[in-house]
């Protein structure tokens, strides 16, 4: 890894209309780096994308990519880039492989013999018409246009979709040679086992506020089970006093640090009923964090 970051969001808002899609998200990736950005739907992972490829603009704020601006070099950072939408338009009538020239002409750089074998490794069928794809094909035909002038940073939003499990390995280990190479990965994802295997380091994003960044190491080696939670406006300590499995609790002003054994849940539990704006964790119990957040999402769009 070099300091110089691949990839850069600082400070990044987005609104449509009064809703605030993306709240102040900062974060910086480096070349040879998998970055996992999870979070539930709605979170804002893909309105982060669309801004750092200048596909909608940002509202304050900048990305950079490349150490080109997002706006100002949109055209030099999509010819160096791979990006996988979420929502790949494909053309029906053309043939994969059609599909792929086409876009390698836009593009250059393309090395066929590397296509192929990457079609091979993933189970890609280039000789049908796309509209008659089933939707694992059509990702992979996504995935391929993503990585076909191999490019030295990849943006992939929820790139497993429609994968079977075996594809899924298979891409992975595809994902982790190229960081291994150099290359920078950003990959978005609702799931926690997926960011678990692949990811360096993981941002945890909810209601457009990048709530934890940590590095997946780190979360699986500490055996101490450590939680620092800081909140919009400072918590009554009472209420994280004498909770199951917490040893000890330290309330200052809007910051919560605790240590406990056994299930996180009721300090989560006390944590959700106040406004939470980070989560930094060294737990092997990542699970729990991430289903916690997910529930409260349920929670909250079932209340709307
Ligand atoms: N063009 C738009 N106009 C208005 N609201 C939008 C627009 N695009 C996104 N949003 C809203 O911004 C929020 C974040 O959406 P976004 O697509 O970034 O979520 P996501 O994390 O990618 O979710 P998913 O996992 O479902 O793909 C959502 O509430 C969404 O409805
Ligand atoms: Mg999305």
């Amino acid at each position: 890894m070099t300091d110089t970051p691949s990839l850069e969001v600082d400070h990044l808002t987005k609104r449509f209309g009064d809703f605030t899609a993306v709240d102040d998200v900062s974060f910086a990736l480096h070349p040879g780096e998998i970055f996992g950005f999870l979070g539930p739907n709605g979170a804002g992972k893909s309105t982060t994308i669309r801004t750092l490829l200048d596909l909608i603009r940002p509202t304050s704020g900048a990305c950079r990519v490349l150490g080109m601006d997002s706006r100002r070099d949109a055209v030099e950072i999509h010819r160096r880039i791979g990006f996988l939408p979420a929502d790949l338009a494909l053309w029906n009538n053309l043939t994969g492989r059609q599909t792929l020239q086409y876009l390698a002409n836009l593009r250059g750089g393309v090395d066929w013999g590397w296509v192929d074998q990457l079609s091979e490794r993933i189970g890609a069928d280039l000789e049908r018409k796309v509209g008659e794809y089933s939707s694992g094909n059509r990702q992979k035909i996504g995935i391929l246009q993503a990585f076909m002038h191999r490019p030295e940073v990849l943006i992939l939003d929820e790139p497993i979709t429609g994968l079977d499990p075996l594809v899924q390995l298979e891409f992975h280990s595809l994902l982790r040679e190229t960081a291994d190479a150099g290359g920078t990965i950003f990959l978005s994802s609702h799931t926690i086992s997926e960011v678990e295997r692949v990811a360096d380091r993981v941002g945890f994003i909810r209601r457009g506020h990048l709530i934890a960044v940590e590095r997946m190491a780190e979360l699986h080696d500490k055996a101490l089970r450590r939680i620092t939670l800081e909140f919009a406006a400072p918590v009554p300590a009472a209420a994280f006093e004498g909770l199951e499995g917490v040893h000890e609790a330290t309330v200052e002003g809007a910051t919560v640090t605790a240590q406990y054994e056994g299930s996180m849940a009721p300090l989560l539990a006390v944590a959700t009923q106040h406004d939470v704006l980070s989560v930094a964790s060294a737990s092997v119990d990542l699970d729990e964090i991430f289903l916690e957040f997910y529930r409260d999402e349920v929670e909250a769009a079932e209340e709307r």
